[in-house]
């Protein structure tokens, strides 16, 4: 997804100036004959004979310059002496090549250069700027904006910046307005930890940045502007991974006078459209959908990844009774079944076995159970299960010759499921199942309104404490708040969540309801999200939304392990930014006008 085939209009009608008239992408066979004038950073100097080579290039892609000694020496001796990423300025003839490079687009012509500019001579940079040399990602991060002239970062950015013109362009089509909302704000209410600002004028007192627009939206809707969309930074203080920065970009979006029907069309409407746009690829089948409840009970995760199937099999009918002690007193027995990995050796077997130990995962053990050619099964515990029982085993996890089974069980079902989780993953990641160039897409519905926390020891809402029950489990708020399901969803891609919204509550009691399950006195939800409430009095219409996360969008299209690769400036695992040296301490002078004394714990 690189900009070397774009054409770009460099000379428009208002341009009086020329620096340049081409870029380094667009020369072509056709032009050769003309004079053009390009400038940009010199990647390669090759001398050869009396001649000098240089490779120039710039955002748009690479041109061969030629100085030649019999010419002009003078001007060859000049480019002999450019360094790498010097900024020059060439005038010349477009010229046929003898010999052509057919691995780039302007490979059948060079340039005859008649006039050098050096406008700028450059240190050697700390790593070559090529593609597939990148120094290290603790380099990389240092000199960003070196590894930004690398032209497969370039692309990440110009493709994250296309899907945002496409995306601005699908939601204007249908009448979303674009408001911008403050980022000096206080807390918003999506259960990270809040990044903080100290205010001067308010001694004492500290905004929090945006986790998310939330309670803005809303307002909005109140306002009646009924379909709002936002480009959004939001800033989230929590342990960062390889789809999580502490800060990132999301498409916030929200309507009013929608149900949740409305809601999962426009945006699976607006995925549709960017995969055709972008990618060319189509989606003519709606989108799967699956309840929360059985996400977690087949795939033990509430973000599966349906490129492959491997469904979890409940195995306690099958397994209990037959004096295994392990499986006999497990509240959950699960196995998968691994497709043609039976040739799976004992140490990828161990390996595996290993991995799902790892406290990150906590199993305690793993089972396998191979099929054999003659349909035969040979299980690590055979001792305990006669092959009658392990035909059994291999009917209910309908397993053919040559399939692997495998199955993990503990005494907590939820914990199990998720361990299972993990090790279908790792075992998918293994049999190369999770091929970058193919896409599942998935709505996940119906996730429950409340989750139980240990740390607070309390019920916490799942989405977040505007999140409207499903009105046939309004009543179970009083009697089983645990069980009550909420209108909110999810749009998963490849196993990555990358969009999460819900309908919200917009009558005042319900949400006073709602506040006194989470644990707040009425003073405290006063307190935290009055002004929500009070404005909930002044004519709310039903509304809800959903925000999708721009970085993990353009990671997964871009075939990224991380997010950071279509971030310009990203943050290391610390929530650092090398290059910028940040976050930093404060000077004593901006301390004292901030009335703060740093007081650090030991
Ligand atoms: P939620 O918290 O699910 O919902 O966030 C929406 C989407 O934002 C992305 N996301 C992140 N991306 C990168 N780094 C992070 N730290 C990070 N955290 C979240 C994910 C996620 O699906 N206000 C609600 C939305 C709504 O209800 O309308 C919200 O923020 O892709």
């Amino acid at each position: 997804m690189s900009g070397a085939n774009k054409k770009v209009n460099l000379q428009p009608f208002y341009c009086i100036y020329m620096f340049r008239n081409k870029t380094c992408g667009e020369l072509r066979l056709s032009d050769a004959g003309t004079t053009v004038t390009l400038a940009g950073w010199v990647q390669r100097v090759r001398r050869m004979g009396g001649m000098v080579f240089i490779d120039l290039r710039d955002r748009y892609g690479i041109t061969q310059l030629v100085f030649d000694d019999a010419s002009d020496a003078g001007l060859c001796e000049k480019a002999s002496r450019l360094g790498r990423e010097y900024v020059i300025q060439a005038t010349g003839k477009v010229s046929e090549r003898s010999s052509k490079n057919p691995r780039i687009p302007t490979g059948d012509i060079e340039i005859l250069v008649s006039e050098l500019n050096v406008i700028n001579a450059a240190d050697t940079p700390p790593f070559t700027i090529e593609d597939n040399t990148d120094g290290g990602d603790d380099l990389r991060m240092k000199y960003r904006y070196l590894d930004l002239r690398r032209p497969c970062v370039r692309g990440n950015l110009e493709l994250r910046h296309k899907m945002v013109m496409e995306i601005r362009k699908f939601l204007d089509n249908l009448g979303f307005m674009e408001v911008e909302t403050p980022v000096l704000i206080n807390s918003t209410p999506e259960g990270a930890r809040d990044f903080v600002v100290p205010s001067r004028m308010n001694p004492g007192q500290f905004y929090a940045l945006p986790q998310s627009p939330q309670i803005l939206k809303q307002l909005l809707m109140v306002s009646g502007f009924d379909r709002y969309f936002q480009i959004a930074k939001c800033f989230r203080d929590e342990d960062l991974r390889a789809d999580r920065q502490p800060e990132f970009t999301q498409i916030d979006c929200e309507m009013s006078f929608v149900e949740q029907e409305d809601i999962l069309q426009i945006f699976e409407a607006m995925a549709k459209h960017l995969f055709k746009s972008i990618l060319g690829i189509d989606f003519p089948e709606p989108f799967q959908r699956m309840t929360w409840q059985d996400a977690m009970k087949y795939y033990g995760s509430d973000k599966p990844d349906l490129r492959f199937d491997m469904r979890f099999v409940e195995l306690a009918d099958v397994l209990k009774g037959h004096g295994f002690g392990v499986f006999d007193s497990a509240a959950y027995i699960g196995g998968i079944c691994a497709k043609g990995a039976a040739t799976y050796t004992r140490k990828q077997i161990d390996a595996l076995t290993e991995y799902v130990k790892r406290p990150q995962i906590g199993a305690k053990g793993m089972v396998y159970a191979r099929v054999e050619s003659d349909g035969t099964v040979k299980s690590s515990v055979d001792k305990f299960y006669s092959q009658d029982a392990l035909q059994q085993l291999k009917a209910a996890m309908n397993a053919a010759p040559g399939d692997l089974i495998l199955i993990l069980s503990g005494d907590d079902a939820m914990k199990t499921r998720k361990q299972l989780s993990e090790l279908r993953l790792k075992v998918a990641d293994e049999l190369g199942l999770r091929r970058k160039d193919a896409f599942k897409c998935l709505w996940v519905i119906d996730f429950p309104m409340y989750e139980w926390s240990d740390e607070e020891n309390r019920l916490m809402a799942m989405h977040h404490p505007f999140t409207s029950p499903k009105p046939e489990d309004i009543p179970l708020l009083d009697t089983d708040p645990a069980s009550v399901r909420a209108n909110a969803y999810d749009m998963v891609i490849n196993g990555i969540e990358v969009g999460g919204g819900s309908i919200r509550i917009h009558d005042s009691k319900l949400q006073a309801t709602i506040f006194k399950v989470l644990g707040f006195t009425p003073e405290q939800a006063q307190a935290k999200f009055g002004f929500l409430m009070n404005a909930f009095k002044y004519g709310a219409p039903p509304h809800g939304g959903l925000a999708f996360g721009l970085d993990r969008f353009v990671s997964i299209f871009a075939g990224l392990d991380s997010i950071r690769d279509c971030i310009a400036f990203p943050k290391n695992n610390s929530g650092r930014d090398v290059m910028l040296d940040a976050p930093g301490p404060l000077d004593q002078s901006q301390l004292d006008e901030l009335q703060l004394k740093v007081d650090l714990k030991a």
